[in-house]
Formats: structure tokens, C-alpha cells, sequence
């Protein structure tokens, strides 16, 4: 340091004391305020790599709080430092307005030296925290479990569906900055209603600025690929003493295909998807009612259908805002299953978790997972109540010799409602209609009702074997229905079959 000031004349000596000049207050705290950050950073950021479930808050403090903290403190220092230089060149009465740089001065050259490789370094630290931030508002956690009693009943629904490994955002943003911009500016904005407590309960469904299908869901799954027919097994329990078991096993025609792969084009994807555009309107905002529907084939021949029964005016279908039919449209809970109750507890039974040699199980389990509670902790004690009491009312014995069974099953119930039941978020398996098939919703039949029909009378078909067929089926211990008998047996005799709505009688609640 005097070897450096030896030639200097005052001016240059009084910049050359720069590491004087930063000893000043505004610069000391900034230097104070980047120390702590700077610390917080590397242990916030060892914490998240090393531990196996990081929490949340984790990321949201080293990669956007922290780095924001170090920021302000490294502006401050150099901030504070020119106000100093400026403040003692007052005093000296000479102010050039930059300071001379002479690099033949050693301890100036080491100077800049020293802030150039700094500032190197920094810039190659912030990248790596500005893409780590990029990532982490990218993550399942912070979509998900940030917020949680918001996105608590997508993210418990989430977690148990065949995506629970697919990001949120490879559905909700996909790739492209356009859509991650947008989608940050409408993260902003629900950050704001959640701060105000201000957001709709449940969250409104269905997503109307969601990206189309083709950039999300076809990244993934391309609209060609054979599926063939897959084989389902549909296991239910009658609401008997015996909790009768029902089963059937349906071949569902699910198809796709490329002909120029050598496979004819066939099946609910071909039809649906490739071989014809279909665009409709509904008349509510979950898209439930659907008055019209128009088709286009692959030659470009068009096909409108619209109800029988109270069909739409010219007037309505002109001013109705159309949507073009994507996965969506069938496939709208890839993720955020809300499973009815009567399915839950078939599951249940069906996974031996719920003992199905308690009499009338399934009946009880699904009217006290139906009953109205105000929070989620008065159901949990009202299953417990209702159930043990109900044995103990009317099987006495049971309730003895299978207390442990029935003890097992309430934990079961009691997990079920925790999962699929959200009373804060007014959330449940009602508000959420699941597009795919027709038994607990309309689904299918929305526009497969067999009221659906075009001027020159075609009909959208209600055909039971147009979308699958019965292999088998199985009631109680015998066969009813059985290839080549190729038909769905009711349990209760209806008559014809194709007159009815299912979701009439099966409401997924307490009923058939
Ligand atoms: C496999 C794709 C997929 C994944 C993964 C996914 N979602 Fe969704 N999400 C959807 C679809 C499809 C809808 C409903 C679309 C519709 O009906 O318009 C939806 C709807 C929603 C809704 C609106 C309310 C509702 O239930 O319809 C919220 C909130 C939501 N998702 C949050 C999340 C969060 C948080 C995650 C990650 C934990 C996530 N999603 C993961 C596809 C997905
Ligand atoms: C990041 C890739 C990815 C994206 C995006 C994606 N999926 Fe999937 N999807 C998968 C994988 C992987 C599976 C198989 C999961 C398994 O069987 O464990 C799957 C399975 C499925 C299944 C079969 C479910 C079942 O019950 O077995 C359906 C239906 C489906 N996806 C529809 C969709 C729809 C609709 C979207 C868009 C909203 C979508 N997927 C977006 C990867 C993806
Ligand atoms: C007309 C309604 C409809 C449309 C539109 C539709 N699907 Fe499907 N998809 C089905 C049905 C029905 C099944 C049979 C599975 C079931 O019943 O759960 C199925 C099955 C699937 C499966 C699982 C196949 C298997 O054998 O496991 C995937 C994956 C899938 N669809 C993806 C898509 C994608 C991606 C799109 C959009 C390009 C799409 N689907 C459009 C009705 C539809
Ligand atoms: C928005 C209305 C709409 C919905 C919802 C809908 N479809 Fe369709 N579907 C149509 C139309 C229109 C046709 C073509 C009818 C024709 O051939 O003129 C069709 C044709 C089909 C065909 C070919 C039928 C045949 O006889 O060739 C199958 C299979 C099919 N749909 C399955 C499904 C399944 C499975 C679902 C539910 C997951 C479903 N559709 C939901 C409108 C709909
Ligand atoms: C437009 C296509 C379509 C038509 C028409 C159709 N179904 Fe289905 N059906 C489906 C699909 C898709 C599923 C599978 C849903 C799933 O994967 O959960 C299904 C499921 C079923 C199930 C099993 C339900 C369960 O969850 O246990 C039965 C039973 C059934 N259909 C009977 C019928 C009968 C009877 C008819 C005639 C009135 C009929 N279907 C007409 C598409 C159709
Ligand atoms: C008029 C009312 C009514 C209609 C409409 C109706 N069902 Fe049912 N369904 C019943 C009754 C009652 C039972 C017997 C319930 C029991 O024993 O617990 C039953 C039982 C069933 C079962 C056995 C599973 C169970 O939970 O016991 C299946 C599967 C079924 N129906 C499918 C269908 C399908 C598919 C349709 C539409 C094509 C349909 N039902 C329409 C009244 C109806």
C-alpha cells in the first residue's frame, strides 16, 4: 500500500484509499446485509440439495428471498462508496466526476483486478440462482404445497393419480416463455386473492385459459398411437346385508392408429379424435349441458346434431362461444380425481381394507361418508361415532367378536374422506364431474344420450357396444352375463336399456 501511494498526487491518493471509502455507513450495511445473505444462500442451498423432502419454504428463501437481499446489499456498498468519494471531494474542493484509473498504480490494479474477477463470479452465482429460481417456480412444490389449503384438494388428489410423477406445469404450463410469463402473471394474481383470503371456493373448474391439449397432454401422448381394446374390471357391492359383489369386466374399445402403420383406424380415439373434428357449445360453465354438436369428417362432410327435446334457436348456436373437442373434453380429471364415495368404498372393500363380511358395510360406509360436515375433523369423529354405533345398535355381536375389523374399517373410511373430501375448499366428488365414461356422471352421455340427432335423423349412438363389451359378468357368486350373451345385465330389471340415464339412479352417493 505506500509503495502504491508513493507517486500519486492527492486527488488519485484520496481514491486510492478506496478501501477507506467504503467505510462509510450505507456501504457497511449493505456489506453486512450480502455477508448474512451470502451465508443464508449457501446453507439454505445445502439443506435443499442434501435433504430428502426439502420443505417448500426451503427454496422460496434461497433462491428468491435471499439472492433479492443479496442484491440490495451489493448495491448499497458501491452506492455508499460513491456518496463517500463525492462527499470528501466536496471537502476537497475539486471534483472531477469520474475517478482516473491508472493501472500502472499496483494497488489500483489489484483493485480492479479484484472487482472485475467479483463481479465475474457474481454474474455466474446469479445465473445459476436466477435458472434455480426459474426452476423451483416451475416445481410440483411450488405449485402444490405453497399455497396448501388452496391447491390442498388438487395436490392430495394429484398425488394419487396416474400422473403424480408428471409436473404440474408439463399440463398447466407446458413448454415456451410465452406461457410461462402468463402463467406467472396469473400466479401473481391468485398470490394476491390467497393473501387477501379473497379466492373462490373450490377453485372454478373448468380451467378456461388452460393450454390446449396438443401442447400439453400430446407431448406426451400422441393422438395416433393404438391403444387397442383394453380390458377393464369394474368391482362394486350391493348395498344389501351381504354387500353382494358385483363384477364386470368390459373389453372398452379405446382404438387410435395410423393406417399408414398398417392398422385400421378404429375405436373411441379414432372415431373421436382422428377421423372426425367435433365442436360443441354447452349451456353451463362446467361444459355438462350440450345442446349441439357439430362434425366434421375427414372428407369434410358435416353432420349437426342438437337435442330432441328443447333444441337450441339458430339464434343461440350463432352467438354460443364453440369449442373444438380435445382430450380434454373426455379425459378432464387426468389428475385431480375426486372419486365418489360408493366407487371409494368399493375400493376399499375390493382392497381388503374395509371387511366385506360386515353386514351392510358398504351401505353404512357411504352414508356416513355423505353426511354433511363443516370441517374435515367433525367427519373424522362423526365416522368413528356413527359407524362403532351402528354395530353396536343392531349387531351387538359383531361389534364384539369383529371389533378389530370394524375398527379397520373406520380408519379406512376415515382416509378416504381425508382424501377426496374437502370441506374448506368445498371441494368433493359433486363439484367435480369426471367426463370419462357415463355411470356416476353423464360423461359420454352428455352427447351419447341417443336425444342427440341431426336434421336428416342420425343419431349420436347409445349403442351399449359401440365403446365396449361385456366379457363378463358376475353377481354375487354366478355368471349373469357372459360372452356370447354380450350384454349388460341390470340388477334391477329396467326394460330398454338405452331409455335410461345412469347417473339418475348411481348419484355416487347414498342410492343404488
Ligand atoms: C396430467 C395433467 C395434469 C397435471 C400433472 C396437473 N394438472 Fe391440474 N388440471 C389438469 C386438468 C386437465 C384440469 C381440469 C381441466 C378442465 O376441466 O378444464 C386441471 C385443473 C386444475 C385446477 C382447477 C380445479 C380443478 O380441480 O379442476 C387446479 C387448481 C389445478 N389443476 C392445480 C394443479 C396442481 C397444483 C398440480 C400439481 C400438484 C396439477 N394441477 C397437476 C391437468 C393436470
Ligand atoms: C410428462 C408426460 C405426460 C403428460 C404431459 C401427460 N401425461 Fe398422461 N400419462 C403419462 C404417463 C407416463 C402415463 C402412464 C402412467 C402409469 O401408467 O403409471 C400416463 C397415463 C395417462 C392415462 C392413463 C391413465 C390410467 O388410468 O392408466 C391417461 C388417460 C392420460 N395419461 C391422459 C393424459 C391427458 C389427458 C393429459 C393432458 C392433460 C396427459 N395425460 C398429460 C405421461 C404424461
Ligand atoms: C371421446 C372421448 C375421448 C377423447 C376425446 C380422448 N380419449 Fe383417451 N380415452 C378415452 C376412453 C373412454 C379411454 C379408455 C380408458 C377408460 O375408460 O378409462 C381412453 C384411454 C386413454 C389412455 C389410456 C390407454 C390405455 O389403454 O391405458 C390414454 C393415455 C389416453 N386415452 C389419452 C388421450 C389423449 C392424449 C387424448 C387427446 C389426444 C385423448 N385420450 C382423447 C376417451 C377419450
Ligand atoms: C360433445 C359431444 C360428444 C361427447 C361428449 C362424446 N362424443 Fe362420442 N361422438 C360424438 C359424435 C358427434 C360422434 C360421431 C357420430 C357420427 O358418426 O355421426 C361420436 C362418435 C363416437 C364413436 C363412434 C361411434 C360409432 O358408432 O361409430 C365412439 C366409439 C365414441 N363417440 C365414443 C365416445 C366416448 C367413449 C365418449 C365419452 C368418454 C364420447 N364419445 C363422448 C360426440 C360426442
Ligand atoms: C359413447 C360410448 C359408450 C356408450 C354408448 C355406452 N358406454 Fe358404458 N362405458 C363407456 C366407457 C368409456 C366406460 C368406462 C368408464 C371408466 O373407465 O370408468 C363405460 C362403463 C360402463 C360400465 C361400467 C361402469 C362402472 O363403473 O362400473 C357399464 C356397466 C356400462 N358402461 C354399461 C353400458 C350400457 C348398459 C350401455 C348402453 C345403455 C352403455 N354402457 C353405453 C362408454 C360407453
Ligand atoms: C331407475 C334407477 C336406475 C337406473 C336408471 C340405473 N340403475 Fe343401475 N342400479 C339401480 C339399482 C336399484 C341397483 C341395485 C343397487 C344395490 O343393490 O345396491 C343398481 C345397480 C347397478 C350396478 C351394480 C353396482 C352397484 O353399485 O350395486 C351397476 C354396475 C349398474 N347398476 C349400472 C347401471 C348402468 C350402466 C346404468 C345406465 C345404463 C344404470 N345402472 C341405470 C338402479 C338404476
Amino acid at each position: 500500500m505506500s509503495e502504491g501511494s508513493q507517486g500519486v498526487n492527492p486527488q488519485d491518493a484520496s481514491l486510492s484509499g478506496s478501501r477507506k471509502l467504503i467505510r462509510n455507513p450505507i456501504s457497511l450495511i449493505g456489506l453486512a446485509l450480502a455477508a448474512v445473505a451470502f451465508a443464508n444462500i449457501v446453507l439454505l442451498v445445502l439443506i435443499d440439495v442434501l435433504a430428502s423432502h426439502p420443505s417448500p419454504y426451503i427454496g422460496i428463501l434461497a433462491y428468491m428471498v435471499a439472492p433479492a437481499i443479496l442484491v440490495v446489499g451489493l448495491v448499497l456498498v458501491p452506492s455508499g462508496m460513491l456518496y463517500e468519494r463525492r462527499r470528501r471531494l466536496h471537502a476537497v474542493g475539486v471534483p472531477p466526476h469520474f475517478p482516473r484509473l491508472d493501472l500502472n498504480n499496483p494497488a489500483q490494479r489489484s483493485t480492479v483486478a479484484f472487482v472485475l474477477s467479483f463481479v465475474v463470479m457474481f454474474s455466474l452465482i446469479s445465473a445459476v440462482g436466477s435458472y434455480q429460481a426459474y426452476e423451483f417456480t416451475d416445481s410440483v412444490q411450488f405449485c402444490g404445497q405453497l399455497c396448501h389449503t388452496v391447491m390442498y384438494p388438487e395436490f392430495t388428489a394429484y398425488q394419487a393419480s396416474p400422473h403424480a410423477r408428471v409436473a404440474c406445469v408439463d399440463c398447466h404450463v407446458g413448454s415456451g416463455a410465452s406461457w410461462y410469463v402468463k402463467s406467472k402473471l396469473s400466479g401473481a394474481r391468485q398470490v394476491y386473492y390467497t393473501a387477501l383470503g379473497t379466492y373462490p371456493r373450490p377453485i372454478p373448474t373448468p380451467v378456461q385459459n388452460l393450454r390446449p391439449a396438443q401442447q400439453t397432454c400430446e407431448q406426451c401422448h400422441w393422438p395416433k398411437k393404438f391403444w387397442g381394446a383394453q380390458l377393464k374390471t369394474f368391482t362394486h357391492f350391493g348395498s344389501d346385508e351381504q354387500n353382494t359383489p358385483r363384477v364386470i369386466r368390459l373389453l372398452i374399445k379405446t382404438g387410435g392408429g395410423d393406417p399408414s402403420l398398417g392398422q385400421a383406424g378404429e375405436g373411441i380415439h379414432w372415431h373421436m379424435n382422428i377421423a372426425n373434428k367435433i365442436t360443441y357449445f354447452a349451456t353451463d360453465e362446467q361444459r355438462q349441458v350440450i345442446p349441439w354438436v357439430h362434425m366434421e369428417d375427414a372428407q369434410g362432410h358435416v353432420t349437426e346434431y342438437a337435442t330432441k327435446d328443447n333444441p337450441p334457436t339458430q339464434e343461440q348456436i350463432d352467438k354460443a362461444s364453440k369449442r373444438r373437442m380435445d382430450c380434454i373434453d373426455c379425459h378432464n380429471r387426468p389428475s385431480h380425481i375426486y372419486t365418489p364415495p360408493d366407487l371409494s368404498v368399493d375400493r376399499g372393500i375390493t382392497g381388503l381394507s374395509i371387511d366385506a363380511t360386515l353386514p351392510f358395510i358398504k351401505q353404512q360406509g357411504v352414508q356416513v361418508l355423505t353426511a354433511d360436515y363443516k370441517t374435515s375433523d367433525e367427519a373424522q369423529k362423526a365416522i368413528a361415532e356413527n359407524i362403532d354405533k351402528f354395530y353396536r345398535d343392531k349387531y351387538p355381536q359383531i361389534a364384539s367378536s369383529k371389533a378389530d375389523s370394524i375398527k379397520g374399517s373406520i380408519v379406512e373410511l376415515q382416509r378416504i374422506y381425508r382424501t377426496t373430501f374437502f370441506p374448506y375448499m368445498k371441494v368433493n366428488w359433486k363439484t367435480h364431474p369426471n367426463n370419462i365414461g357415463h355411470f356416476y356422471y353423464q360423461g359420454c352421455f352428455r352427447c351419447h344420450d341417443g336425444n342427440h340427432v341431426s336434421k336428416d335423423g342420425k343419431v349420436i349412438s347409445k349403442d351399449c357396444n359401440s365403446c365396449h363389451t361385456v366379457i363378463d359378468q358376475v353377481e354375487g357368486g354366478t355368471h349373469v352375463a357372459q360372452i356370447p350373451a354380450q350384454t349388460f345385465k341390470h340388477p334391477v330389471d329396467l326394460g330398454d336399456m338405452t331409455a335410461v340415464n345412469c347417473s339418475d339412479c348411481h348419484s355416487g352417493g347414498v342410492g343404488p
